[in-house]
């Protein structure tokens, strides 16, 4: 299937009411200019949860989710981006058009999943024939409940190498048929003689795994004896992308309407026996480390997610490869925690030794990711020496540098400057952090372009004053979109050194577009940018009162301070260009006219 084109998803946030869409789920009161209700996202006693009409977004104040029509759909019904675009059209009904050409993601046959479920069922009445029988005394060994097994769907292949072929019938009468269940892994191909297959499952425990909706998609197999290998897993196919799929993440939806906090073990057995022991918030990687996907998509059902892995050495240092792709991912409304568990034991067996209630104090107990790291480097130092508080601030700079979140860096960095002994300022130059970087080597072009005669040299002031015009007028933008269309001409704004002209010009350029825009479906132009969280920031700040209903003349004054700024910078330009290489006919007429708008200006 191609993709959405952009106008259609315009054309959806416009003509749907977010006030309607969040209301028929979650029943919102009027307060003010705004609709109220306890944030559905996080468990609260007071409504922190607003949602706008005009800007046509919500945002909850507690926990800092937020976001359009679309985004609301894909958190509270927990839908893939397409298929929340598909509700919002279907309740107008409207078909969801596609752009041709350019998705290259190879085409899935739907009937993959039916022979995936076919299976399931298959495996799992296997159970209750004699055949089973030595399956149903193995996890009856293992503890496991019978209701928990059919919970989970788990099963037993039969030892046979034609299981698969006795289900669905003769192979050469059915070539595609043998074809889809080669995709999906479930066959293989003789080797020297690719006509003949086998089943590859025989003789295991099959617990299936699902995807977000519920549908089969793959199968981990346990030998019940020492055979290897313990765990034979399904194959990347067309329908299993390993590193994106979670055991059990189907049962923990299905199990809580708001999963808080969410578990990553490493087992299946761990997932399977946590739930029996009522603690069913646990997934599993599937025989992978937890990979960034991964964090993206939990995070996207809980804000607080606890790894829990061995107290032994490969369980710390399996800690510390998640971290690489968990501090990236942090960020308001976000929280990350890690537990270990005492050496030879793994959640499965921790469980039914300590039971629910001790288990779930040692979640309590998980350590915060930064308190985790802090203290693992600083392990690994002397701290009661100087060269070991040096080294500890070198050891730290790799995973200072992964960590996005401005508010995130400066905590982390202070709780660093503490431990080491540093003041904040000379660690910050220690680890040369970019932005200062930034700043010095501006400082010297400056010196070296700008001479003591310059009547443009900038101040701080200056640059402070630009850098708040820039920001006033993106809020502005994002808020009331409208404002937009009384800026007439914008390009010049790409003059512009800075990074924020640019973000201003494609708000102007989108705007321009379409006039009738509201907040949430201009964000929506951002929604995969890493830009996005600080837009949405922007877009529901609170303006004060006593500024309100000003916007127009706001916007006005700011486009003409940058306008001036930009003058400015072309002049600098110009004057360094004379003095070294000198100017064209054109740009001498273009200085003299600059040199007068600032004369002008001036005075
Ligand atoms: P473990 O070896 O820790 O096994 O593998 P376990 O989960 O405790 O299983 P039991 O209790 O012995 O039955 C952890 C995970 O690593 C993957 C599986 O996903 C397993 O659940 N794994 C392990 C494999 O994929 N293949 C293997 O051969 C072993
Ligand atoms: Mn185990």
């Amino acid at each position: 299937m191609g993709l959405i084109p952009q106008h259609f998803i315009q054309d959806l946030l416009n003509r749907i009411d977010i006030v309607d869409l969040i209301d028929s789920r979650v029943p919102l009161k009027k307060a003010g200019a705004n609709y109220k209700a306890c944030c559905p996202f996080h468990g609260e006693k007071t409504p922190s949860f607003n949602v706008s009409q005009t800007k046509q977004f919500y945002h909850c104040f507690g926990c800092g989710m937020n976001g359009n029509a679309i985004s609301f759909l894909m958190e509270y019904d927990r839908l893939e981006f397409p298929d929340a675009v598909e509700e919002l059209a279907s309740s107008l009904g409207l078909e969801v058009p596609r752009e041709e050409g350019h998705d290259n993601r190879p085409k899935i046959d739907n009937s993959l999943y039916d022979l995936m479920a076919k299976t399931a069922n298959f495996y799992q009445q296997q159970l209750r024939t004699s055949n089973g029988q030595k399956a149903v005394n193995y996890l009856k060994n293992r503890g496991l409940s019978g209701e928990i097994a059919k919970q989970f769907g788990l099963g037993y292949v039969p030892d046979a190498w034609d299981s698969l072929e006795k289900l669905f019938g003769n192979f050469s009468n059915n070539p595609k048929l043998k074809q889809q269940l080669i995709d999906c892994g479930m066959l293989i191909q003789k080797e020297g003689d690719s006509s003949r297959v086998y089943d590859r499952f025989r003789d295991r425990i099959m617990f299936p795994i699902k995807d977000k909706r519920g549908r089969v998609i793959a199968f981990g197999g346990r030998v019940m004896g020492d055979g290897e290998p313990k765990y034979l897993n399904s194959p990347e196919t067309p329908i299993f992308h390993k590193s994106n799929e979670l055991y059990g993440l189907y049962q923990a939806r299905q199990a809580n309407r708001n999963l808080s906090r969410i578990l990553i073990v490493e087992g299946y057995m761990d997932v399977v026996a946590l739930a029996q022991f009522g603690i069913t918030n646990a997934v599993a990687t599937l025989g992978t480390a937890t990979t960034a996907s991964h964090l993206q998509q939990l995070f996207r059902t809980s804000r607080e997610l606890v790894l829990c892995f061995d107290g032994d050495k490969a369980g710390r240092a399996a800690a510390l490869k998640a971290l690489e792709h968990g501090l990236p991912q942090l960020r308001e409304g976000r929280e990350i925690k890690l537990m270990f568990l005492p050496d030879g034991e793994d959640p499965d067996s921790m469980v039914r030794k300590v039971g629910q209630e001790q288990f779930n104090q040692l979640v309590q107990a998980a350590q915060p990711i930064f308190d985790f790291l802090l203290k693992f480097l600083s392990d690994q130092v002397d701290l009661e020496s100087v060269s070991g508080r040096g080294q500890l601030v070198h050891l730290a700079k790799p995973y200072l540098e992964k960590i996005t979140d401005p508010i995130y860096l400066e905590l982390f960095s202070q709780a660093l400057a503490q431990t080491s002994g540093l003041d904040s300022d000379k660690l910050e130059s220690l680890l040369g952090s970019p932005q200062q970087v930034a700043t010095t080597t501006n400082k010297s072009a400056a010196n070296q372009s700008q001479n003591a005669t310059n009547p443009h040299q900038k101040t701080a002031s200056g640059r402070k004053k630009i850098n708040k015009s820039i920001q006033l007028a993106i809020t502005l933008l994002l808020q009331s979109p409208k404002l937009g269309l009384a800026v007439e001409q914008f390009d010049w704004l790409l003059s512009l050194e800075q990074a924020g002209p640019k973000i201003l010009h494609r708000l102007l350029e989108i705007i321009h577009k379409n006039p009738t825009l509201s907040s949430g479906a201009l964000l929506e132009f951002w929604r995969d940018d890493k830009l996005y969280q600080r837009l949405a920031e922007l877009a529901i700040t609170e303006r004060e009162e006593r500024i309100r209903g000003n916007e127009a003349q706001e916007i006005a004054d700011c486009f003409k301070a940058l306008l001036q700024e930009a003058r400015t910078q072309r002049l600098d330009h110009l004057q360094q260009k004379s003095s070294q290489e000198g100017l064209s006919a054109a740009e001498k007429a273009e200085f003299q006219q600059l040199l007068l708008l600032s004369k002008r200006q001036n005075n």
